[in-house]
Protein backbone atom coordinates (compact mmCIF):
# COMPACT_ATOMS: atom_id res chain seq x y z
CA UNK A 1 0.00 0.00 0.00
CA UNK A 2 2.97 2.24 -0.14
CA UNK A 3 1.68 4.13 -3.08
CA UNK A 4 -1.22 5.09 -1.56
CA UNK A 5 0.93 6.77 1.15
CA UNK A 6 -0.40 10.41 0.20
CA UNK A 7 -3.64 9.83 -1.13
CA UNK A 8 -6.95 11.12 0.44
CA UNK A 9 -7.74 8.70 3.40
CA UNK A 10 -11.59 8.55 4.47
CA UNK A 11 -13.31 7.77 7.72
CA UNK A 12 -16.66 6.88 8.35
CA UNK A 13 -18.31 7.67 11.82
CA UNK A 14 -20.88 4.87 12.31
CA UNK A 15 -20.80 4.58 16.53
CA UNK A 16 -22.83 6.90 18.67
CA UNK A 17 -26.02 5.76 20.65
CA UNK A 18 -28.47 6.80 18.36
CA UNK A 19 -31.17 6.95 21.85
CA UNK A 20 -33.44 9.18 18.82
CA UNK A 21 -33.56 5.79 16.87
CA UNK A 22 -34.31 3.44 19.97
CA UNK A 23 -36.12 0.71 20.04
CA UNK A 24 -34.82 0.48 16.41
CA UNK A 25 -31.05 0.54 17.55
CA UNK A 26 -31.62 -1.75 20.69
CA UNK A 27 -30.74 -4.22 18.23
CA UNK A 28 -28.61 -2.98 15.73
CA UNK A 29 -26.79 -0.22 14.71
CA UNK A 30 -28.13 3.36 13.06
CA UNK A 31 -26.11 3.21 10.41
CA UNK A 32 -27.12 -0.64 9.39
CA UNK A 33 -31.22 0.43 8.91
CA UNK A 34 -32.02 0.38 5.72
CA UNK A 35 -32.63 3.26 3.85
CA UNK A 36 -35.23 2.62 1.03
CA UNK A 37 -33.00 -0.61 -0.20
CA UNK A 38 -29.70 -0.23 1.37
CA UNK A 39 -28.21 -0.68 5.18
CA UNK A 40 -27.44 3.57 5.78
CA UNK A 41 -23.61 2.80 5.87
CA UNK A 42 -23.53 2.24 2.10
CA UNK A 43 -24.77 5.66 1.18
CA UNK A 44 -21.93 7.84 2.80
CA UNK A 45 -19.11 4.72 1.36
CA UNK A 46 -20.67 5.18 -2.13
CA UNK A 47 -19.76 9.41 -1.62
CA UNK A 48 -16.17 8.24 -0.70
CA UNK A 49 -16.05 5.85 -3.37
CA UNK A 50 -17.03 8.06 -5.91
CA UNK A 51 -14.40 10.34 -5.12
CA UNK A 52 -11.48 7.82 -5.77
CA UNK A 53 -10.92 7.47 -1.78
CA UNK A 54 -9.78 3.89 -2.12
CA UNK A 55 -8.51 3.75 1.97
CA UNK A 56 -11.49 3.86 4.52
CA UNK A 57 -11.94 3.73 8.44
CA UNK A 58 -15.40 2.89 9.96
CA UNK A 59 -15.38 4.27 13.27
CA UNK A 60 -17.67 1.84 15.10
CA UNK A 61 -19.74 1.40 18.49
CA UNK A 62 -18.16 -1.75 20.48
CA UNK A 63 -21.90 -3.70 20.40
CA UNK A 64 -22.11 -3.39 16.80
CA UNK A 65 -18.83 -4.36 15.80
CA UNK A 66 -19.56 -8.18 14.72
CA UNK A 67 -21.97 -6.84 12.46
CA UNK A 68 -20.26 -4.61 10.42
CA UNK A 69 -17.43 -6.86 9.93
CA UNK A 70 -20.06 -9.25 9.04
CA UNK A 71 -21.51 -6.82 5.95
CA UNK A 72 -18.06 -4.99 5.21
CA UNK A 73 -15.73 -7.15 5.81
CA UNK A 74 -15.12 -9.01 2.78
CA UNK A 75 -17.21 -6.75 0.85
CA UNK A 76 -14.21 -5.09 -1.07
CA UNK A 77 -11.59 -8.64 -1.37
CA UNK A 78 -11.84 -8.19 -5.46
CA UNK A 79 -11.65 -4.82 -5.72
CA UNK A 80 -8.76 -2.39 -4.99
CA UNK A 81 -10.49 -0.49 -2.02
CA UNK A 82 -9.65 -1.50 1.61
CA UNK A 83 -11.84 -1.32 4.83
CA UNK A 84 -10.26 -1.14 8.30
CA UNK A 85 -12.50 -0.21 11.90
CA UNK A 86 -11.88 1.02 14.77
CA UNK A 87 -14.12 0.57 17.94
CA UNK A 88 -15.07 3.82 19.57
CA UNK A 89 -15.31 2.65 23.27
CA UNK A 90 -17.52 5.99 24.37
CA UNK A 91 -19.17 8.53 21.79
CA UNK A 92 -17.00 11.06 23.25
CA UNK A 93 -17.51 12.86 20.34
CA UNK A 94 -17.20 13.14 15.89
CA UNK A 95 -13.98 14.69 16.56
CA UNK A 96 -12.80 12.19 18.32
CA UNK A 97 -12.53 10.31 14.88
CA UNK A 98 -9.46 12.27 13.77
CA UNK A 99 -7.59 11.43 17.07
CA UNK A 100 -8.59 7.24 16.98
CA UNK A 101 -7.93 7.79 12.85
CA UNK A 102 -4.47 9.28 13.73
CA UNK A 103 -2.13 5.96 11.80
CA UNK A 104 -4.60 5.62 9.05
CA UNK A 105 -4.77 9.24 7.97
CA UNK A 106 -0.82 9.09 8.56
CA UNK A 107 0.56 11.98 7.00
CA UNK A 108 -1.69 13.08 4.22
CA UNK A 109 -5.21 14.76 3.90
CA UNK A 110 -8.65 13.21 5.06
CA UNK A 111 -12.26 13.06 3.99
CA UNK A 112 -14.08 12.67 7.01
CA UNK A 113 -18.44 11.74 6.87
CA UNK A 114 -20.75 11.22 9.24
CA UNK A 115 -22.66 7.60 8.60
CA UNK A 116 -26.28 8.92 8.75
CA UNK A 117 -25.91 11.28 6.60
CA UNK A 118 -26.67 10.72 2.63
CA UNK A 119 -25.91 13.28 -0.02
CA UNK A 120 -27.60 13.56 -3.47
CA UNK A 121 -24.68 15.40 -4.82
CA UNK A 122 -21.12 14.13 -6.09
CA UNK A 123 -18.51 15.50 -4.21
CA UNK A 124 -15.81 14.13 -6.16
CA UNK A 125 -14.14 17.12 -7.73
CA UNK A 126 -13.91 19.08 -4.75
CA UNK A 127 -12.82 15.84 -2.39
CA UNK A 128 -9.85 15.21 -5.23
CA UNK A 129 -9.03 18.60 -6.19
CA UNK A 130 -8.29 19.18 -1.83
CA UNK A 131 -5.08 20.44 -0.97
CA UNK A 132 -5.14 22.04 2.54
CA UNK A 133 -6.84 23.75 4.86
CA UNK A 134 -10.48 22.34 6.12
CA UNK A 135 -13.45 22.57 3.49
CA UNK A 136 -16.90 21.79 4.58
CA UNK A 137 -20.54 21.90 2.71
CA UNK A 138 -23.41 23.97 3.51
CA UNK A 139 -26.58 23.86 2.85
CA UNK A 140 -30.22 26.27 3.82
CA UNK A 141 -32.54 24.49 6.18
CA UNK A 142 -35.52 25.42 8.10
CA UNK A 143 -34.57 23.76 11.44
CA UNK A 144 -31.18 24.98 11.54
CA UNK A 145 -31.47 24.69 15.60
CA UNK A 146 -30.29 21.25 14.85
CA UNK A 147 -27.09 21.61 13.66
CA UNK A 148 -23.80 23.51 13.10
CA UNK A 149 -24.57 26.22 11.77
CA UNK A 150 -22.84 28.44 9.94
CA UNK A 151 -23.03 32.71 9.60
CA UNK A 152 -21.69 34.80 6.47
CA UNK A 153 -21.02 38.50 6.08
CA UNK A 154 -22.14 40.71 3.13
CA UNK A 155 -19.28 39.24 1.02
CA UNK A 156 -20.05 35.64 1.53
CA UNK A 157 -17.71 34.90 3.80
CA UNK A 158 -18.15 32.68 6.36
CA UNK A 159 -17.31 34.67 9.83
CA UNK A 160 -19.23 31.94 12.64
CA UNK A 161 -19.85 28.50 13.32
CA UNK A 162 -21.65 27.49 16.06
CA UNK A 163 -23.10 23.96 16.89
CA UNK A 164 -26.87 23.63 17.19
CA UNK A 165 -27.52 27.50 18.31
CA UNK A 166 -30.06 28.24 20.92
CA UNK A 167 -30.52 31.83 19.62
CA UNK A 168 -30.77 31.98 15.56
CA UNK A 169 -27.12 33.04 13.74
CA UNK A 170 -28.57 31.94 10.12
CA UNK A 171 -30.09 29.02 8.02
CA UNK A 172 -27.05 27.78 6.81
CA UNK A 173 -26.32 23.84 8.51
CA UNK A 174 -22.95 22.65 8.18
CA UNK A 175 -23.48 19.00 6.63
CA UNK A 176 -21.84 15.61 7.31
CA UNK A 177 -18.66 15.89 5.37
CA UNK A 178 -15.46 17.20 6.19
CA UNK A 179 -12.48 17.62 4.12
CA UNK A 180 -8.87 18.70 6.46
CA UNK A 181 -5.20 18.61 5.91
CA UNK A 182 -3.10 16.78 8.29
CA UNK A 183 -3.51 19.54 11.06
CA UNK A 184 -6.59 18.42 12.22
CA UNK A 185 -5.37 15.54 14.01
CA UNK A 186 -3.05 18.16 16.51
CA UNK A 187 -6.53 20.53 16.76
CA UNK A 188 -8.58 17.89 17.58
CA UNK A 189 -6.05 16.15 20.16
CA UNK A 190 -5.85 19.90 21.92
CA UNK A 191 -9.41 20.46 22.25
CA UNK A 192 -11.96 20.24 25.31
CA UNK A 193 -15.31 18.80 25.48
CA UNK A 194 -18.44 21.16 25.16
CA UNK A 195 -21.12 21.48 27.64
CA UNK A 196 -22.69 18.36 25.99
CA UNK A 197 -19.72 16.31 26.98
CA UNK A 198 -18.18 15.86 23.67
CA UNK A 199 -15.57 17.11 21.16
CA UNK A 200 -17.43 18.79 18.50
CA UNK A 201 -16.19 18.89 14.88
CA UNK A 202 -17.30 22.65 15.02
CA UNK A 203 -14.68 23.44 17.08
CA UNK A 204 -12.51 21.66 14.59
CA UNK A 205 -14.12 23.79 11.60
CA UNK A 206 -13.77 26.62 13.77
CA UNK A 207 -9.87 26.25 14.43
CA UNK A 208 -9.49 26.46 10.32
CA UNK A 209 -12.34 29.23 10.30
CA UNK A 210 -9.86 31.34 12.68
CA UNK A 211 -6.45 30.42 10.78
CA UNK A 212 -9.30 32.13 7.38
CA UNK A 213 -8.58 28.85 6.31
CA UNK A 214 -11.34 26.95 5.95
CA UNK A 215 -13.60 26.87 2.88
CA UNK A 216 -17.23 26.72 2.95
CA UNK A 217 -19.02 25.65 -0.35
CA UNK A 218 -22.93 26.05 -0.35
CA UNK A 219 -24.92 23.28 -2.68
CA UNK A 220 -28.72 22.71 -3.78
CA UNK A 221 -28.64 18.62 -3.59
CA UNK A 222 -30.80 16.92 -1.51
CA UNK A 223 -28.54 16.37 2.05
CA UNK A 224 -30.46 13.80 4.40
CA UNK A 225 -29.66 13.46 8.11
CA UNK A 226 -31.27 9.96 9.33
CA UNK A 227 -31.16 10.33 12.47
CA UNK A 228 -34.76 10.44 13.97
CA UNK A 229 -37.96 8.23 13.14
CA UNK A 230 -38.96 10.76 10.35
CA UNK A 231 -35.92 11.80 8.64
CA UNK A 232 -35.23 8.06 8.39
CA UNK A 233 -38.65 7.75 6.55
CA UNK A 234 -38.29 11.01 5.01
CA UNK A 235 -34.52 9.58 3.40
CA UNK A 236 -36.24 6.38 2.03
CA UNK A 237 -38.81 8.11 0.44
CA UNK A 238 -36.22 10.84 -0.88
CA UNK A 239 -33.75 7.97 -1.91
CA UNK A 240 -36.28 5.91 -4.17
CA UNK A 241 -38.06 9.33 -5.77
CA UNK A 242 -34.30 10.40 -7.11
CA UNK A 243 -32.86 6.94 -7.49
CA UNK A 244 -30.14 7.50 -5.40
CA UNK A 245 -29.21 4.08 -4.25
CA UNK A 246 -29.49 3.21 -8.35
CA UNK A 247 -26.31 5.33 -9.11
CA UNK A 248 -23.81 3.81 -6.86
CA UNK A 249 -20.59 3.74 -7.94
CA UNK A 250 -20.08 0.73 -10.31
CA UNK A 251 -17.70 -1.01 -8.08
CA UNK A 252 -19.94 -0.68 -4.86
CA UNK A 253 -22.93 -1.82 -6.86
CA UNK A 254 -21.24 -4.65 -7.88
CA UNK A 255 -19.75 -5.52 -4.84
CA UNK A 256 -23.19 -5.37 -2.76
CA UNK A 257 -24.59 -7.37 -5.64
CA UNK A 258 -21.99 -10.56 -5.43
CA UNK A 259 -22.59 -9.65 -1.36
CA UNK A 260 -26.45 -10.56 -1.82
CA UNK A 261 -25.69 -13.79 -3.99
CA UNK A 262 -23.10 -14.92 -1.84
CA UNK A 263 -25.85 -14.55 0.91
CA UNK A 264 -28.61 -16.17 -0.94
CA UNK A 265 -26.26 -19.17 -1.30
CA UNK A 266 -25.34 -19.29 2.36
CA UNK A 267 -28.88 -19.87 3.04
CA UNK A 268 -29.92 -22.51 0.61
CA UNK A 269 -27.07 -24.58 1.64
CA UNK A 270 -28.50 -23.72 5.08
CA UNK A 271 -31.53 -25.24 4.03
CA UNK A 272 -30.45 -28.52 2.93
O1 LIG B 1 -25.66 16.02 10.30
C1 LIG B 1 -24.86 17.16 10.36
C2 LIG B 1 -24.59 17.55 11.81
O2 LIG B 1 -23.92 16.42 12.44
C3 LIG B 1 -23.70 18.81 11.91
O3 LIG B 1 -24.40 19.94 11.42
C4 LIG B 1 -23.27 19.07 13.36
O4 LIG B 1 -22.38 20.15 13.40
C5 LIG B 1 -22.59 17.82 13.92
O5 LIG B 1 -22.27 17.99 15.30
C6 LIG B 1 -23.50 16.60 13.80
O6 LIG B 1 -24.63 16.78 14.65
P1 LIG B 1 -25.55 15.57 15.15
O7 LIG B 1 -26.15 15.93 16.47
O8 LIG B 1 -26.50 15.24 14.06
O9 LIG B 1 -24.51 14.38 15.35
P2 LIG B 1 -24.80 12.93 15.85
O10 LIG B 1 -24.61 12.87 17.33
O11 LIG B 1 -26.13 12.46 15.30
O12 LIG B 1 -23.64 12.08 15.17
C7 LIG B 1 -23.46 12.04 13.77
C8 LIG B 1 -22.92 10.67 13.37
O13 LIG B 1 -21.70 10.34 14.04
C9 LIG B 1 -23.86 9.52 13.68
O14 LIG B 1 -23.79 8.61 12.59
C10 LIG B 1 -23.30 8.88 14.95
C11 LIG B 1 -21.82 9.14 14.81
N1 LIG B 1 -21.10 9.36 16.09
C12 LIG B 1 -21.53 10.34 16.93
C13 LIG B 1 -20.82 10.62 18.08
C14 LIG B 1 -21.25 11.72 19.02
C15 LIG B 1 -19.98 8.61 16.37
O15 LIG B 1 -19.60 7.70 15.59
N2 LIG B 1 -19.29 8.87 17.52
C16 LIG B 1 -19.64 9.85 18.39
O16 LIG B 1 -18.93 10.06 19.41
Amino acid sequence: MSNRKNKMKGIILAGGTATRLFPMTATTSKQLLPVYDKQMIFYPLNTLIKAGIKDILIIVAPDHSGQFLNLLGSLFKPYDIHISFEVQSVPRGLAEALILGENHIGDGNVALILGDNIFENDFSSQIKSFKSGGHVFAKKVTDPERFGVVKFNKNNRAVEIVEKPKEWISDYAVTGLYLYDNRCIEIAKKMKPSERGEIEITDVNRAYLKKKELEVTLFEGEWLDAGTPESLLEAGMIVREKGISKNFHPVLAKAIEEFNEELKIRSKKRLQ
